[in-house]
């Protein structure tokens, strides 16, 4: 009889068994963990294209299908029913908060939403032109020298550490853009909510007071919902990987926001404006773009286009799509990027490159439209995504640092260098 719970490599007439693992939603891997000390032999997986480096329960992702949930629920539904600050409370908890729960989050959450007065003078030593995503890694890994009670144990006050983290990292964020505008701080109010006191603390002014709209609120509680979790990604694995070593979570924090800049990843938003913006000089002439991106002697690629497990429409990028009309629509704002990123998706989506690589508009494409929309400077986009990616890196975090076989991340290799050679001191050097 066939033995579905094992795999068989052949090696050299030797015949190994190895275990098969099987998820909850059917993912299928073979556990290769003692593979080097029975084999002598590794993987190579550039890229990491084929490799899963943890079992995880917190957010489920089918590529081909383009489904995505956090703990169980679809992201549609979670987009269209919650409030940024729920998601987040489902993610690290593994259930949505009741009333009493989210109120009790939620008022954690706005207690803890001052900085140390003393890291306030830390903004006035950036230049002006600072990328936010600098100041943002930069003051989150300070975090540690004002709260360096996580030191310890790093589970027992967690729920403390990680809502102080997603009510700091917003006002960090808002003073970063006050800074660069050289406009006087806003300080969190208690009475207003996560995202309503983040457009408040970025927008308002002491000769223009700001108003703070539902339909703005809710366009962002959307945009951070959708951007609260993607399982193994790059910035959520540097995150694993960093905090794998036993730092302080605020630099394993630091160190997911600095991967999560690189414009292939959550930088993307910025790039997608980037490019549309040089598409709108250049006559708008999208035919021109598509087929840069086609030549693949030319570098330049679509941004907000493809996805590493999306080989159908990413589902968030459909939400945010349809966010993307609304919003646009409630603030009477035509923004002629819109446009330009609408042709270009309807021609690229027609094309055999775009088809037979599944090259589709990812989460990245239309969110920056949206942050144009709401008065947030392109330089801000990828700020905006690390406000909600963090309480997906939390939860990944705490996952990580309670799962008893966490070993420290450590790739190995196959060197292809020099092998060994006979030193030459200096004096006799050629
Ligand atoms: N434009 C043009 N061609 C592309 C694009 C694109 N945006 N994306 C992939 N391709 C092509 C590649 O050139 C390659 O072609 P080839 O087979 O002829 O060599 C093929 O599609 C496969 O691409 P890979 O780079 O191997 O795919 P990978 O999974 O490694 O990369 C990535 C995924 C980085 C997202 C890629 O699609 C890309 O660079 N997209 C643009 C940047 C972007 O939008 N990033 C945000 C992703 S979402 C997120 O991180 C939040």
């Amino acid at each position: 009889m066939p033995d579905n719970s094992t795999a068989e490599l052949r090696l050299h007439g030797k015949t190994y068994t190895l275990p098969l693992v099987e998820g909850t939603m059917g993912d299928k891997a073979i556990d290769i963990s003692n593979l080097l000390k029975e084999t002598g032999y590794m993987t190579l997986d550039s890229g990491y294209k084929n490799t899963g480096s943890c079992a995880s329960a917190i957010t489920f992702l089918d590529g081909k299908e383009g489904v995505l949930r956090y703990r169980g629920y679809a992201i549609e539904e979670l987009a269209n029913n919650c409030i940024f600050v729920e998601v987040a409370y489902l993610l690290l908890h593994g259930k949505l908060p009741n009333e009493a729960e989210l109120r009790a989050y939620r008022d954690l959450i706005g207690r803890f939403a001052l900085i140390h007065e003393d890291m306030i003078h830390f903004f006035d030593h950036f230049p002006s032109h600072a990328s936010p995503m600098s100041i943002l890694s930069v003051m989150v890994n300070s975090l540690c020298n004002f709260y360096p009670e996580m030191s310890d144990d790093p589970l027992v006050d967690f729920d403390v550490t990680s809502t102080r983290l997603i009510s700091k990292i917003r006002t960090i964020a808002a003073f970063s853009y006050k800074k660069s505008m050289g406009q006087p701080l806003v300080y969190p109010r208690h009475d207003l909510c996560y995202c309503g006191n983040f457009l408040n603390m970025m927008f308002d002014k002491p000769v223009h007071p700001y108003q703070v709209r539902p339909e703005v609120v809710a366009a962002l509680n959307k945009l951070l919902i959708l951007h609260a979790d993607h399982e193994q990604n790059c910035s959520t694995s540097t995150v694993r990987l960093v905090g794998s070593a036993g730092v302080n979570i605020y630099a394993a924090i630091s160190a997911g926001i600095n991967a999560l800049w690189g414009p292939l990843h959550g930088g993307a938003n910025e790039a997608v404006i980037d490019m549309l913006e040089t598409i709108y000089a250049d006559d708008s002439n999208v035919r021109k773009y598509i087929d840069k991106a086609k030549d693949r002697s030319d570098p330049f690629r679509l941004s907000g286009f493809g996805h590493r497990v999306y080989k159908t429409f990413d589902p968030r990028g459909k939400i945010i799509k349809q966010a993307c009309d609304e919003i646009l629509g409630v603030l009477n704002v035509s923004d002629p990027l819109l446009d330009i990123a609408r042709r270009l998706e309807e021609i690229a989506l027609k094309e055999e490159y775009f088809i037979e690589r599944n090259l589709y508009p990812n989460v990245d494409f239309y969110s920056g439209i949206i942050y144009r929309a709401l008065g947030i400077p392109s330089n801000m986009f990828t700020v905006m995504f690390a406000l909600g990616r963090l309480p997906g890196w939390l939860a990944q975090w705490k996952e990580m640092r309670e799962d008893s076989t966490t070993r420290i991340g450590r790739p190995r290799q196959v060197y292809t260098g020099e092998p060994a050679r006979k030193f030459v001191p200096l004096a006799e050097r050629k």
